[in-house]
């Protein structure tokens, strides 16, 4: 009852005025969807401008508190918050999370993350991330026209991590040798040893080893909003403890836990080293593009629900997601979301990843550029169209969390075996052209392969060497694509060429500039795993045996003679399309 009376009261007394347009973050790192119909505001918070009248103050009464169903929460953990009704409220009065110093009058506009509050609606529930640092919940009412401005309503007490510093978004890549795997994990702390006990027996982690810790600051990114602190772009995200197990056997499963005894460990994980060169070896591997993390991007918890099932319980040796990964484009919570949403696979199978435009197109700020590529903003040729995409970031999130073999530049071109099957990964958003150290390395890469022990090749990268939708008809890239890769693809016997950046499914017969030819690349665009499907109509070409619009995700099984190609319905996981390959 005194809660309904301070509402009441307070409902008109705080009158704190937020000005708000042109905003710029439509995404949701606490669960939320939102949608352009979401305008007028908060979607217009400008934060930029913020106030309108900065000299209003709190008055000296209680503010009105939103109440939570728990203080301290783990990450995926739903919080509850609760209100009692306010019966004069607007249909785009909402609910936001705050970090705790986002001042109350004038930072409506500063959230995470936020829900618009229906009628009469009196509870909203929150799915949790660890962000390292309390945050709050935040009612903002617009006036009595519900137009306009905002007004602080109520707040909720300070809601934090139960322990900052549990280890959090763990994952696991290959590194140089089949006997070394990357355990990486972020934490709050810089006064910090990451360690990893490991073992054979999940019950006895007999061996440990310590690893490195690194961060990253805006300052150290290219350009807009990835140099801007502020809670819808750069935040502080963390330390990023990395450490190499050593001396590990092919074919074999670990069981393994990271922290340290000071700050607490993570649960028990386990994975499965790949096999060796042997002759029986058999591997199967998961891959998409074009993901992003839910609910911002519709197919992603689809995808993630379908690849953790097959982890769990189908033998999967990796996972392989080339390019568009968080989709954050310089919103750091979106990598915390996003790097939160697949600890639950790839803390169990290494998670290999591939240079996409949304991690790395920038125009400016190229020295900052990890990939070391000359000029301001790296590959712009005029035939391309290259962009901003990466929101400034210019890969540097994405090289601080994610690790991959050394044997070419980083993320951005690395190749690696998995049993029977080379995989090279190669950077569509960098120099491709005969000319360039990308394209020498490839050529060095592909005339290395030993193909009697891994007589499958597949490469893979993130634009299209081929699509068959109207709207590509032409497209430069595409173009520029086969022109400078394809001979070289063809000469070294690649069977498969993977891509994604169209949000849709497509596969070519075995074919060579343009036509089906027996000893010809399989070209497989997998864009369907996440982010809004793209719905095209298609030219008819001869080469395009099958394409689909749906979420979805592939698998490839191989062996020594066999490689199986599946692709999978996220809705009921059938296989739409399938074909094989026999050596
Ligand atoms: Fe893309």
């Amino acid at each position: 009852m005194l809660l309904h009376q301070i509402t009441c009261a307070f409902f008109f007394l705080i009158i704190t005025i937020v000005q708000c347009d042109n905003h710029f973050n439509i995404h949701g790192p606490f669960g939320k969807h939102h949608s352009i119909k979401n305008v007028p505001s908060p979607y217009g918070c400008n934060r930029t401008y913020g106030i309108s009248f900065p000299s209003i103050s709190l008055p000296s009464m209680n503010i009105m508190e939103l109440n939570v169903s728990s203080t301290f929460y783990v990450s995926n953990q739903q919080i509850i918050v609760t209100w009692p009704t306010i019966s004069l409220s607007c249909n785009d009065d909402f609910i936001g999370i705050y970090f705790i110093d986002i001042p109350l009058l004038t930072g409506a506009c500063g959230y995470f993350d936020y829900e618009f509050i229906q009628t009469n609606q009196t509870s909203m529930s929150w799915q949790m991330i660890n962000l390292r640092r309390p945050l709050e919940f935040r009612y903002y009412s617009r006036e009595k026209n519900c137009a306009g401005n905002y007004s602080f309503v109520a707040k909720s007490t300070f809601v934090q991590p139960l322990n900052y510093n549990i280890p959090e978004q763990i994952h696991l890549a290959y590194s140089d040798r089949i006997d070394q795997m990357f355990v990486s994990y972020v934490t709050n702390s810089s006064e910090y040893i990451p360690e990893c006990q490991y073992g054979l027996d999940p019950s006895l982690l007999q061996w440990h080893v310590q690893g490195t810790t690194i961060t990253y600051k805006a300052s150290d990114m290219c350009e807009g909003q990835a140099n801007i602190p502020g809670p819808q772009t750069f935040i502080d995200p963390g330390y990023m403890h990395t450490i190499i197990l050593e001396d590990i056997r092919p074919s074999t499963t670990y069981f393994y836990r990271v922290g340290n005894d000071q700050h607490g460990w993570s649960s028990v994980r386990s994975f499965t080293n790949r096999p060796a060169d042997d002759i029986n070896a058999k591997v199967t591997l998961i891959a998409y593009g074009d993901m992003g993390a839910a609910p911002v991007q519709p197919g992603a918890k689809s995808t993630m629900d379908r690849v953790r099932a097959q982890v769990m319980t189908n033998n999967i040796t990796c996972v392989l997601h080339i390019g568009d990964i968080s989709y954050a484009r310089g919103i750091g919570a979106l990598w915390d979301a996003f790097m939160t949403q697949i600890d639950p696979i790839a803390s169990y199978v290494p998670y290999m990843v591939g240079i996409g435009n949304h991690e790395y197109d920038h125009v400016t700020g190229g020295d900052k550029d990890p990939s070391g590529a000359p000029g301001p903003g790296g590959f712009r040729p005029p035939w391309g169209d290259y962009g901003y995409d990466s929101g400034g970031e210019c890969a540097v999130p994405m090289v601080r969390r994610f690790h991959s073999p050394s044997n070419g530049n980083g993320l951005f071109w690395y190749s690696f075996d998995v049993g029977p099957v080379h995989i090279v990964y190669y950077s569509t958003e960098h120099d491709f052209l005969p000319s360039s150290p990308q394209h020498a390395w490839l050529e060095h890469d592909l005339s290395s392969v030993n193909r009697s022990r891994t007589p499958w090749l597949i490469v893979g990268s993130h634009r299209p060497m081929y699509s068959s939708i109207v709207r590509d008809v032409g497209d430069s890239i595409k173009v520029m694509l086969q022109i400078s890769l394809e001979p070289m693809f063809y000469k070294y016997h690649v069977d498969l060429n993977l891509f994604a950046h169209i949000h849709s499914y497509e596969r070519s017969c075995p074919m060579y500039q343009g036509k089906c030819v027996d000893d010809g690349i399989t070209h497989i665009l997998i864009g369907m795993a996440g982010h809004n499907l793209d719905f095209d109509t298609y030219t008819g070409a001869k080469w395009s045996l099958y394409h689909d619009q749906q979420f979805g995700y592939t698998q490839i099984s191989a062996n020594r003679t066999y490689l199986r190609f599946t692709y999978h319905h996220n809705v009921d996981d059938a296989i739409i399309d399938e074909f094989e390959l026999r050596k």
